[in-house]
This record gives C-alpha cells, sequence and structure tokens, in this order.
C-alpha cells in the first residue's frame, strides 16, 4: 500500500468511522453495514485548500442580501417543501428507495426552470442519453435550456460546470459519481463524501444550485444518503409506497426554512402530478360504519391533513398478545392501550391490537391521540364511530385529554371537507366557540370521549 494511505472501517448506512470491524454500528445500530475502505489522508486537505485568501470577519449589517433571492420551481408542493424556493448557491440531497421518482421530480423540475430561462445541467451516471429522453417524452416539451450530460467522473463534471456555468445542476445520484484520487469504488463513504465536497465547494464558490439524488439502500455496499445529510443545506425525502401512486416529499433538513412541511404528489403516466387537496386522497375509499375506523387531523408544516386511523382490536388466542402499528409510533399505542387499561376500565391484556394509519403515511404528531385511543375503543366495542366525526387532542397519562396548537386550522379543515361533528381538546374549545357552523364537542379526558364510539 501506498505511504501515508490507511485502512478505515465505514458504516454505509450513517458514516460511522471505525479503526476496525464490528457487527452493530455503534452510531445507528444497523447489523452487518461496515465496510473497509482505504483513504489517503492528504485528501481530506484539499477542503480547506479551496479558498486561499485570507477573509475578514465582518458584521451581518454588512452582508449583502440581495443575491438570496429565491428561484421558483413553479411546481407549487416543492416549493412549499424548500421553504418558498430554492436558493442560489443551495445544495439539496433528494433521497429515496430506489424507482420510487426522484429522477421523474428532478427532470420536471428542469423543465419548468428551463421554460423560465434558466440554463439547466442534467447530470446523469444511470442512464444513457436514450433513456432520459425516454422518460423525457413522457414528462412533456423541454426547450433548448435544458442540456443533459452522461458522466461519472468527478473532475470531468467540476470542468464542464466551471465552463458552463449553468443555474441549477442536477446529479443524478451521488452513489455512481468517483473522484479518481480516492481508490474506493463508487458509492463507498469516502467516494461519496468527497464527491458531495467538491460539489458543494461549486455550488458556493459559483452560486449555482445543486440538487442531489441519493438512493436510500438496503443492502451494505452502497451508503446511504445519510452519510452525506449533515454536509447539505437541505434534504428532502420522498417516501411513498412503490405499489401505491402517491408519493410524499418530507423536508427533513432545511436551512433556509421549515422541516416539517410535506409535498403530495401523484405518479402518472405524464410524470409527477401535484395533489393539493391532500385531505381528499387520504379520505377516499374508506369504509363508512365500521368499527375501528376514524378521521384524525394531522398539522404537518402549514397544512391541516385529514387522515383515516384504523384499528382492530380481537382477542388473543394463545400466548403473549400482539400488537402492530404502521405508519404510527408502535411505543405511542402500547402507552395509550395502557392508559385506556388503567383509566377507563377496558380490559384490552388478553387482546391483539393491530394499528394502521391508510394511504402509507406516517404521523408522529400527539394531537391525533385520541383518534387513535378512539379507534381502538370502537374496535373493542365493535362500535362505529359517526362517520362525520374528525378527532384531535393530545392524551396524558392521566387519561386527560391536553389542547393542541393550531385547532382553528384542524377545525376549518373538518369543516371544508364536509366534517358535521369534531371531538376536541376542551382547553380548545373556549376559543372556537361561535365561529364554526360544525358542532363542536369539547371532551376532558378519555372516559367522556367514549360517549362518541
Ligand atoms: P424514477 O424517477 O426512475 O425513480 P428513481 O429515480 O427514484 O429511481 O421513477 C421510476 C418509476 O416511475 C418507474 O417505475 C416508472 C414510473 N413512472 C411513471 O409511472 N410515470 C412516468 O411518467 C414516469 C416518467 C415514470
Ligand atoms: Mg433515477
Amino acid at each position: 500500500m501506498a505511504k501515508g494511505k490507511k485502512i478505515v472501517f465505514y458504516c454505509q448506512n450513517c458514516g460511522y468511522e471505525s479503526s476496525k470491524w464490528m457487527g452493530q454500528c455503534p452510531g445507528c445500530r444497523e447489523w452487518n453495514s461496515f465496510v473497509e475502505e482505504t483513504v489517503s489522508p492528504q485528501k481530506s486537505g484539499s477542503l480547506n485548500g479551496a479558498r486561499k485568501e485570507k477573509q475578514a470577519p465582518v458584521s451581518l449589517s454588512g452582508i449583502d442580501m440581495d443575491k438570496e433571492e429565491r428561484m421558483l420551481t413553479h411546481i407549487g408542493e416543492l416549493d412549499r417543501v424548500l421553504g418558498g424556493g430554492i436558493v442560489p448557491g443551495s445544495l439539496v440531497l433528494v433521497g429515496g428507495d430506489p424507482g420510487i421518482g426522484k429522477s421523474t421530480l428532478l427532470l420536471q423540475v428542469c423543465r419548468e426552470l428551463s421554460k423560465d430561462q434558466r440554463s439547466v445541467l442534467y447530470i446523469s451516471g444511470e442512464e444513457s442519453l436514450r433513456q432520459i429522453k425516454m422518460r423525457a417524452k413522457r414528462i412533456g416539451e423541454f426547450n433548448e435550456n435544458l442540456k443533459l450530460l452522461c458522466e461519472t467522473n468527478l473532475g470531468t463534471i467540476k470542468a464542464v460546470i466551471e465552463e458552463m456555468r449553468p443555474d441549477v445542476v442536477m446529479i443524478d445520484s451521488i452513489q455512481t459519481m468517483y473522484d479518481e484520487e480516492i481508490s474506493s469504488a463508487p458509492g463507498s463513504v469516502s467516494q461519496v463524501r468527497e464527491s458531495t465536497n467538491v460539489l458543494m465547494q461549486l455550488a458556493k464558490g459559483l452560486g449555482v444550485m445543486i440538487f442531489i439524488v441519493g438512493h436510500v439502500t438496503k443492502d451494505g455496499n452502497v451508503a446511504g444518503p445519510r452519510v452525506l445529510e449533515h454536509m447539505v443545506d437541505t434534504v428532502l425525502y420522498f417516501e411513498g409506497d412503490r405499489h401505491a401512486s402517491y408519493r410524499l416529499l418530507r423536508g427533513v433538513k432545511n436551512r433556509f426554512g421549515s422541516t416539517n412541511e410535506i409535498g403530495v404528489f401523484e405518479m402518472q403516466d405524464k410524470g409527477l402530478e401535484e395533489v393539493t387537496n391532500p385531505s381528499q386522497v387520504m379520505l377516499s375509499g374508506r369504509p363508512l360504519d365500521a368499527s375501528g375506523s376514524v378521521v384524525v387531523c394531522s398539522v404537518e408544516g402549514t397544512r391541516p391533513i385529514l387522515i383515516e386511523i384504523q384499528a382492530l382490536v380481537t382477542q388473543t388466542n394463545f400466548g403473549l398478545p400482539r400488537r402492530t402499528s404502521v405508519g404510527i409510533d408502535y411505543n405511542r399505542v402500547n402507552l395509550l392501550m395502557a392508559v385506556l387499561e388503567k383509566r377507563a376500565g377496558l380490559q384490552l391484556g388478553n387482546c391483539d391490537a393491530y394499528v394502521n394509519l391508510a394511504g402509507g403515511m406516517k404521523l408522529g404528531e400527539p394531537a391525533i391521540d385520541l383518534g387513535i385511543v378512539l379507534s381502538i375503543v370502537s374496535s373493542y366495542k365493535n362500535r362505529a364511530v359517526d362517520p362525520n366525526t374528525l378527532i384531535f387532542g393530545e392524551v396524558g397519562l392521566s387519561g386527560e385529554v391536553r389542547g393542541v396548537s393550531m385547532a382553528e386550522q384542524r377545525v376549518k379543515e373538518a369543516e371544508k371537507m364536509g366534517f358535521t361533528t369534531c371531538i376536541l381538546p376542551q382547553t380548545n374549545l373556549e376559543a372556537l366557540k361561535g365561529k364554526f357552523k360544525i358542532h363542536l364537542a369539547g371532551v376532558s379526558n378519555i372516559r367522556e370521549s367514549m360517549n362518541y364510539v
């Protein structure tokens, strides 16, 4: 081995570095994710070497803000998740499972931006020019402002970007890019990190916006996008069931906006279509008058979304009771079942319980607690909740129903979607009285709320 090189082991999931191999990563608890890589220590110096001239410290008022104008992609759902458009010189990571629609989304962004007279460069290391053209044909007409390049060598890419000076660059995907100076294979942690560093310097130095695609990988040989989350400005994850057509774009990190916004898309034969009324989508096909099914309201970023929660509670036939939850934190479901058992006297100890969030969504907001509780009660008693009822409220350990934020927006959304009753925390009721036509039923503990089942 050349002098100065050393061998390190990287977790391909989170990038944890170790001098020896380990079975389980202490960082992310993933098993079997460590892979040996050779790194040359001189390379890391190149990061700081980029800017040689001395910089004097400045005060905030001395910084010129004019250049921070955002560029709109004209895809409303994406602009909102980005916090109102793309910031010049920013590096955006779009992560997601293979085949979820990342390339499609970026190509649509290219189309919108090039219509806006921006010069866009789409660099693909995964598909040939013909394959990209085939995809582009499905999406629609493109003009001359979009240029394509099939390349994986980062040195070449850097030279092209420096010469062409486009406004926006798409890199599809970071796991196919490689830097010649690094000996490990494309997709390894050190390659992915170094490639991102080079791109970051390009973005900050030239003021170009760069979108990076990162595949979420299940096998340990390719580094996942989590490895570079801390290096980029914005991290968006594209989620959804590959077999269903709805896709959620979720902001996980955003240096220029809020992170809890989501964008909803539907994959159609002409590319991704925006879904502007997600509540309607989430509630379509909901069974009416079925026990265990209730509708809750969760606020994602600034938008209230109505979603159906389903619970199935059955007698345990043998052994330990089984509990599963899909889309909701499993421990939260267990906790709420314990509260129901202790504070409302339900005999759930010998029951299996399955709780499911419809539409492939994942929610973590405490405001859906009361909905989970009532869906379990409804299935346990085998009595339906009125299908035109919306439920929200946080449940505490003593069975009390606590107030939640943004109650007014939630009730407004329920009224818009044609609901006639809203079960909500008593503490939220006072501020809302007289403002709505919908019947507001305030409850202060779970026993009171159970009257509506
Ligand atoms: P793609 O963007 O290639 O996914 P990724 O880059 O995240 O791996 O999307 C691939 C899927 O999308 C593929 O299964 C086909 C489907 N698709 C459509 O349904 N309609 C379309 O118009 C396009 C372009 C793709
Ligand atoms: Mg792709």
